[in-house]
């Protein structure tokens, strides 16, 4: 954080235990928030959403900032997180994004090749997704004064992956494709995300949130050398732009190997899944602040396991501060919600310093 950012945040919010454990400094009971806090397995949330579309809930702000109040307070986690999708942005380029029923979303025309990059448009989010920014207003005025609102992007590749792929993937055999052969429009597009992210995440920022989150959910398909080549560089750009304004979260699912790479590109706090140690990475790679990283599934298992599952994570974290306990990846439609209620709970009472 710059010196003005700190000279101008409410010392409320400058002191609250999430932010403070992003800075890395000692807190009085281990901060908490799950990925896709606000959702589906949610009755709150399906009441909201029965009456619209999922775009039409995520362009309209008061219904947005209703989803994430909601959600922040009825599990009393430490931070609350701006309720939208990774995907809108790229209708800035010229996509069409639609959300099938079941399916999940879909973007066409796909970006196949150097001509369909070349025909991408470039709006300024900051124009064209007023809506967000109205919905941060509208949330921050109503969030508890101690609760961090957290905005997010999707980061490059991951928003590469959904242009070119037309639809989530298992092979990201289009992407790597086009990767592979066309160096050239590959890194036209990942600069062209980069520019429309970055701003993106500025006027986030300067809307009000107190925190934002990279998200490359997909980054786990990559082999090192090619996160090395084909993704740093972009992923570079994003989080050395924002640097320095409010702490950065930087999340990938399936990074282990990509850890060393996924720190030089930056981020002050490194979202970890649950296949990657806590300790082991902390020290390997010398990072200040770590978040994560319980398996989602361990929400279906019975309370016993469930807190056994959460010690093993809150073990493996220490008394080092700079822990903020979070899923491995977000929580999945038909979690029981009174187990996510215990489990936020679980973590401040077992944590309580
Ligand atoms: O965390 C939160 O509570 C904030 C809201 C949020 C959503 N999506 C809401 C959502 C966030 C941060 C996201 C991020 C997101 N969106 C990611 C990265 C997440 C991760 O865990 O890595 C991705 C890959 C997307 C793209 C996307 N949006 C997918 C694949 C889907 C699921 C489609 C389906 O039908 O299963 C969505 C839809 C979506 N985003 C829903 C919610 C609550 C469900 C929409 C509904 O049908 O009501």
């Amino acid at each position: 954080m710059t010196n003005l950012q700190t000279a101008v945040l409410d010392p409320h919010l400058h002191n609250s235990r999430f932010l403070r454990a992003c800075r890395g400094e000692s807190v009085d009971a281990t901060p908490i928030w799950l990925m896709r806090q606000a959702g589906r397995y949610m009755p709150e949330y399906q009441a909201v959403r029965a009456g619209h579309t999922f775009l039409e809930l995520c362009k309209n702000p008061e219904l947005s900032a209703k989803v994430t109040l909601d959600a922040q307070r009825i599990l009393g986690v430490d931070a609350a997180i701006l309720f939208a999708d990774l995907l809108p942005i790229l209708e800035t380029l010229g996509l069409k994004l639609e959300y099938l029923e079941g399916e999940g979303p879909r973007l066409s025309p796909p970006v196949r090749s150097a001509a369909d990059v070349n025909r991408l448009t470039e709006l300024d989010p900051k124009t064209s997704m007023p809506f967000v920014y109205d919905a941060i207003g509208l949330i921050r005025r109503e969030l508890p004064r101690d609760i961090p609102l957290i905005g997010f992007a999707g980061a490059p590749f991951t928003l590469a992956a959904y242009a070119i792929e037309g639809e989530s993937s298992r092979n990201f055999i289009h992407t790597k494709t086009l990767m592979y052969n066309d160096r050239g429009a590959w890194h036209a597009l990942m600069g062209m995300l980069a520019r429309v992210v970055s701003k993106y995440l500025h006027a986030q920022i300067d809307a009000g949130v107190q925190a934002v989150q990279l998200f490359d959910s997909w980054v786990g398909t990559l082999a090192p050398e090619d996160y090395r080549e084909f993704v740093l560089p972009h992923s570079y750009a994003v989080l050395q732009s924002v640097k320095g304004r409010v702490p950065v979260i930087h999340f990938g699912v399936g990074t282990s190997t990509l850890l060393q790479f996924m720190a030089a590109a930056g981020g002050d706090v490194m979202g970890l899944d649950w296949h990657t140690p806590i300790a082991l990475t902390r020290e390997k790679f010398q990072f200040k602040a770590i978040q994560g990283n319980l398996d989602p599934i361990a929400l279906f298992a019975n309370r016993e396991v469930l807190k056994r599952k959460a010690m093993q994570v809150l073990d493996d974290a220490g008394d080092t501060p700079g822990h903020i306990f979070n899923l491995g990846h977000g929580i999945l439609p038909k979690t029981p919600v009174d187990n996510v209620k215990f489990l936020v709970d679980f973590v401040h009472e077992s944590t309580r310093r």
